[in-house]
Formats: C-alpha cells, structure tokens, sequence
C-alpha cells in the first residue's frame, strides 16, 4: 500500500518505518529540511533503540523516503497519516493549527484519501476535521482516529506487536484498508478493534489516565509503607500477583513524567471542566503525582538538616535525568524537580545520564555539570540521587561508589538497590517506600 506520514516526530518517524518495513510504500514528509537531510543519511535527531538500522534499511530497500513538501506522492497514496505535534498553548490547550492545515493541504491533492489522525488530539477533532472537509467540499475524505499506544524506549516492538490496534471511523469502506494495513502486526491474533471516530479519541486518554492512575496509586501506598515500616517491593508483588490487579504499571517510584502522561492527564481534567464535571479521581492523581516529586526533594532536605549539612556549594551527584530508562526524553521528567530543587539550594549539581545528557545541558547550561562517565559525577560529591532506571545502574561498583563520595549517601528514586545490601556497605540508603 502506498502511504504518506506527515511528521517524523518520534510517533510519525516510528510508525512510517515500521509499516514501509512491512512491505508499504511509505513516503514521510516534515517541513523541517535539517531534519530530512539528517534522516535521509538514517541519522534519527533522537534516541530510540533500534529504530536507526530500520530506517537505514527500509531507505536502501526503497520503501521508505522523506521529503519536505507535499509532493505527487500523496495524490497516490491510500491512507496520509497526520502525526504532527499538537503543542500546549498557555491555557493548557492543544494548538491544532498544525493538524488542520496539513489536513487542508492533503486534501487539496487528493480527495478521496482516508486521513488518519495518529497525533494525540482533543476529543472530538474528528469531527472538526470532519466539518472542515464538508466545507472544503472534500465529503469523500475519510477521516479515521487512529491512536497510538507506541512507549518510548520501546517504540518499534509497541508499534509491530501491538496488544490492540484501535481506530475510529465512520465509513465501512475504511475498515477493509485499516485491517489490511495492520493485519502484519496482529499475527498473533491481538485484536484490531473498530469503533466511532469519537471513542478511539477517548480510549488513548483513558488508557493513560489509568495506567498513570496506577502509579499514582501505589506511590501513595509507598508513603504509608514507609511510616508503618511496610516494604513496597513486596507489596506490590503480593498484590500484583493478583490476575485482577496484574503487575505492570506498578513499580514505585519518584513519579511519573514524560511527554504523554502528565500532558494527556492535563487534557482530560480540563475535558472534565468543559462539561462542568469535576474529575476526582484524575486531579487526585495529578496532584499525587506533584506530590511524590516534592517528597523525593524533602526527603533531600530532610536528610541533609538532620546532620546539620547544608548542600549548598557542594557537589551533588544525579545518575539518570531522563523521565525513564531507555530514552533521552527529558520533557516532563522527574529529574527537572530535583535538578531545579538542588539549584535553589545552591548545590554543585553534576549529572550523568547515558543518552540525556545534551538534552539536560540544552535546559540548563552552565547551572549544571554533565559528564561522561557515571563515577567521574561522584568525585567528591555529598550525595548520589538516582534519578532513572537505567539498567547500566542496577548493580553498580559500590566500593568504588564508597572511594568517590564525601559523604555515602544515595537518595533512589527508582528503589535500584536492596536496603539491606546498602546498610551492610555502610551507605545511608533512602528509597521509595521501603526503610
Ligand atoms: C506512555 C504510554 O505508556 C504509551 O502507551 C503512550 O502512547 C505514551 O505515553 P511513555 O510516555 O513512553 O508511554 O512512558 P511509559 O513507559 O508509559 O512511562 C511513563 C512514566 O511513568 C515514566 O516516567 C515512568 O518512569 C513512569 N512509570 C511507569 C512509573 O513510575 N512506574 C511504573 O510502574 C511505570
């Protein structure tokens, strides 16, 4: 099938490559000529593991092209998916001025291509978009919802192994090409479900609102299990062992972040406060989740006032500043609270991170020190803040972590390292509720 993917963001560069790997002709089209030059030599502006040797293939195979302008190559093509990015504006909102125009210039080319909107949007896009093309006189443009469900740091095997392709639609002629289009990536039988334009909308919120509402969840129960003296780990796996309840999406820790989460949870609530409904359970979550931020940094404080230290002008060590492993996302990411908390402390913060470092010196300049080599941040520092689960932390040279720190001290806020393990090597271990 012959495909267009309008943006080469992390959602449009993923799904382009992986339906042109399935055999498709894909063309992906971005009004950013650096960064079309960079893909064109497969050099992706952003990290996402495997992703690379995919698009360096599909090219060389033919299946995969970018380009610049709207060109021929949507007046062929069966299906243009729009997965531009949808900024916040000030109050909040999603600034779709992107969405639509890129919806208006495929639709003067070509006017009976199915568009398929895999960019987040606001509830009820679809059917703006769907006016916009009974205006234009464009009424055999079919207009699908198609979310996407993709995890960063994973993002090809979520894209070809999907657990559930969803989309919207209300036109029978599209569900035979949708099926088409995804029947390689449901090979074992996971289901591709159809539905109205409207609900696809709301299932890709939902679906974060409630694994962010998990989280949420178990990061307030690990605040009682530290006052009770209760180990989280073992709770969560006791309750999680429970088919009801399962196990993902449960992993204390110092909150959630990145670019969907907290936007889309965002999203939600003011949807909520459009319909004059109040979302208890979402702000609860929200709100939680700022909380388990600032807890992480008062426990900082905390620690610090009892040996009646102060921080400031001293080194301070992070490992991992991304919003989790596997990525070099920093949007929205816990670390910021804790880099901007150490700052106002006057700390010497030095960071190290194995992907995010450029993105961290691009947020803060010289207001941090990022270096290359995970004990070179320890030299000298009064503290070690685990800030992402990267797996290259989980079991670290402790005695050369003893050697490099003033002080043995490691605030973790992903809970890498047993307390036991950490109390025999004499560090003072402060993690996620467990004491
Ligand atoms: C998420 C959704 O999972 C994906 O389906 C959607 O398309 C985009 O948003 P992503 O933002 O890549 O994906 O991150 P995800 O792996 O879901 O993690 C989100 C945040 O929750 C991270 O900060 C992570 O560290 C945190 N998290 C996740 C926890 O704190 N505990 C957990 O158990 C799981």
């Amino acid at each position: 099938m012959k495909i267009t993917v309008v943006g080469t963001g992390y959602v449009g560069l993923v799904t382009g490559t992986c339906f042109a790997d399935t055999g498709n002709m894909v063309t992906c089209i971005d009004t950013d000529e650096k960064k079309i030059e960079r893909l064109k030599k497969g050099d992706i502006p952003f990290y996402e593991p495997g992703l690379s040797e995919l698009v360096i293939r599909n090219q060389q195979e033919g299946r995969l092209v970018f380009t610049t302008g709207f060109t021929d190559e949507i007046k062929q093509s069966s299906v243009a998916f729009i997965c531009v990015g949808t900024p916040s504006r000030k109050d909040g909102s999603a600034n779709l001025d992107f969405v639509f125009q890129v919806a208006r210039d495929i639709a003067h080319l070509n006017d009976s291509i199915i568009i398929a909107v895999k960019s987040t949007v606001p509830v009820g896009t679809a059917a703006e978009l769907k006016s916009l093309m009974h205006q234009l006189g464009k009424d055999r443009i079919r207009i699908v919802s198609n979310p996407e469900f993709l995890r960063e740091g994973c993002a090809v095997e979520d894209c070809m192994k999907p657990d559930r392709v969803v989309f919207g639609t209300d036109s029978y002629d599209t569900l035979k090409v949708f099926h088409d289009l995804y029947q390689s990536f449901v090979r074992t039988g996971n289901p591709i479900m159809s539905m109205d334009n409207v609900s696809a909308e709301m299932t890709k919120y939902v679906s974060n609102c409630i694994l962010a509402a998990r989280i949420a969840l178990i990061n307030e129960m690990s605040l009682l299990c530290e006052k009770v003296g209760a180990d989280i780990t073992q709770v969560r796996q006791a309750a999680g062992a429970d088919h009801r309840i399962g196990t993902q999406y449960l992993f204390p820790s110092i909150g959630f972040g990145g670019s969907c989460f907290p936007k889309d949870l965002r999203a939600m609530a003011s949807l909520f406060r459009d319909y004059e409904m109040r979302a208890n359970v979402l702000e609860a979550t929200i709100l939680a989740n700022e909380l388990q931020k600032k807890n992480f940094c008062r426990k900082i404080k905390n620690y610090y006032a009892e040996i009646d230290m102060s921080i400031a002008h001293k080194k301070i060590a992070i490992w991992g500043a991304s919003f989790k492993a596997r990525t070099d996302d920093v949007r929205e990411s816990p670390a910021l609270d804790v880099i901007d908390f150490l700052i106002k402390e006057e700390a010497k913060v030095v960071i190290y991170d194995p992907k995010a470092n450029s993105n961290i010196t691009a947020l803060y300049g010289s207001q941090v020190k990022c270096v290359d080599d995970p004990y070179e941040a320890l030299d000298g520092a009064f503290g070690l803040c685990v800030l992402t689960e990267w797996n290259q932390f989980r079991h670290p040279d402790f005695d050369m972590m003893a050697s490099k720190l003033s002080k043995k001290v490691i605030f973790d806020g992903r809970n890498l390292y047993s307390p036991a393990k950490m109390k025999e090597l004499g560090f003072a271990y402060h993690s996620i509720g467990r004491v």
